[in-house]
């Protein structure tokens, strides 16, 4: 029996492993930024088949040193989609550059590339790209655009676009290790490239100290020994995470397809690792919200405000339509089956 205000949307997935690693952390005393941050970096490296990675202290943090490293300065132009958390917004602005902001496909909720092809310029440095929910973007025509791609793989690990990683496909990736993420550190994040450099140029902004020089370019945005031991833990069972994830999504692609929503769309040339499953509704969406509440289930908008809304600019219908209609519900590793088929039983009595 399920009580009411008991599924939460979504839940940090921490067991015995992680309160074990945590704890030598602790009695090992060296919290700080040690070896752990280096095995962390090249375990998550290895598993998206690049030649290394940073960790830092956030997603955000891992944008601003991604774009700093592909030497993004003021009044340079970048292209991110509107819906989508404001993290590329502010780490581009951080360094004043200027953000183009532009529409996303109806299906995937990803960026189009059609739009992106129109707003370049001879401004442009780079393209931000979140692989959304879980589900690749259309990288193809992005890349042969030939301006760098930053892989956004916040919401994304696993996945695949015709059967490459994601992550393995940009010129740079970034991760986020946000308590409600797939590999769940509390905070966290983590810059992944194939270029040296880059990744040289991302391990020197990250931390101010054992410079010979006074840098302003220098920043505090190292992880600590504790998160990076929480990631390697997360990613050792990240594969059992994927599986638990595409049970529970068949469950709700078989029993929901007869209502009148419009269900995630995954085309053929990509996976999906349902990180969200979002659900198009045609009833308005504070009020349905409200209901599932009381019956005791958080759904939510998946993207909060599309950037475009906080700007105030208009000609992002597709961004518009996704914020009006789209519902996230509940999809996590520790989600049980009775709370799975309690939360199809309502979505059947409110949307059917
Ligand atoms: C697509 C996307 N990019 C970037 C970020 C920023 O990550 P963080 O919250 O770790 O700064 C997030 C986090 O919500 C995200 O979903």
């Amino acid at each position: 029996m399920i009580t009411t205000t008991s599924i939460s949307h979504s839940k940090p997935w921490l067991g015995q492993n992680e309160i074990h690693a945590v704890t030598e952390v602790i009695q090992s005393h060296q919290i700080g930024q040690g070896w752990r941050v280096d095995t962390f970096e090249q375990s998550l490296a290895t598993y998206l088949g690049v030649r290394g990675g940073v960790a830092v202290s956030s997603g955000t943090a891992a944008l601003h040193l991604a774009l700093l490293a592909l030497g993004v300065g003021p009044g340079d132009e970048i292209i991110m989609p509107s819906y989508v958390c404001t993290a590329p917004w502010i780490a581009t602005t951080s360094i004043g550059a200027i953000p183009k902001i532009v529409d996303i496909e109806p299906t995937t909720y990803n960026i189009d590339p059609e739009k992106v092809k129109e707003a370049i310029t001879g401004h442009t440095r780079a393209l931000i790209v979140p692989h959304l929910f879980g589900l690749p973007a259309n990288v193809t025509p992005l890349q042969a655009l030939k301006v760098p791609v930053i892989e956004d793989c916040a919401q994304t690990l696993g996945a695949t676009y015709n059967g490459r990683a994601v992550g393995s496909l940009g010129n740079v990736t970034i991760c986020s290790f946000y308590a409600t993420k797939l590999l769940c550190t509390g905070e966290g994040g983590m810059v992944l490239s194939n270029n040296p450099a880059t990744l040289e140029a991302v391990r020197v902004l990250r931390a101010y100290d054992g410079k010979r020089t006074l840098n302003t370019r220098s920043f505090n945005f190292k992880m600590t020994d504790l998160h990076a031991a929480l990631g390697t833990c997360q990613l050792d069972r990240l594969q059992e995470n994927l599986e638990r994830r595409a049970a529970i999504a068949a469950r709700y692609f078989s029993k929901l397809d007869h209502l009148p929503i419009e269900l995630p769309f995954v085309p053929d040339d990509r996976t999906h690792i349902f990180y969200r499953f979002v659900l198009k509704v045609a009833q308005p969406l504070d009020d349905l919200l409200e209901r599932l509440e009381r019956k005791g289930i958080q759904g939510r908008r998946p993207v909060y405000q599309p950037i475009h809304r906080y700007l105030g600019l208009k000609g992002y219908p597709n961004s518009d339509q996704a914020f009006s209609s789209t519902l996230s519900i509940p999809i996590y590793p520790s989600l049980r089956d009775e709370e799975v088929e309690y939360i199809i039983t309502i979505l059947c009595e409110e949307l059917g």
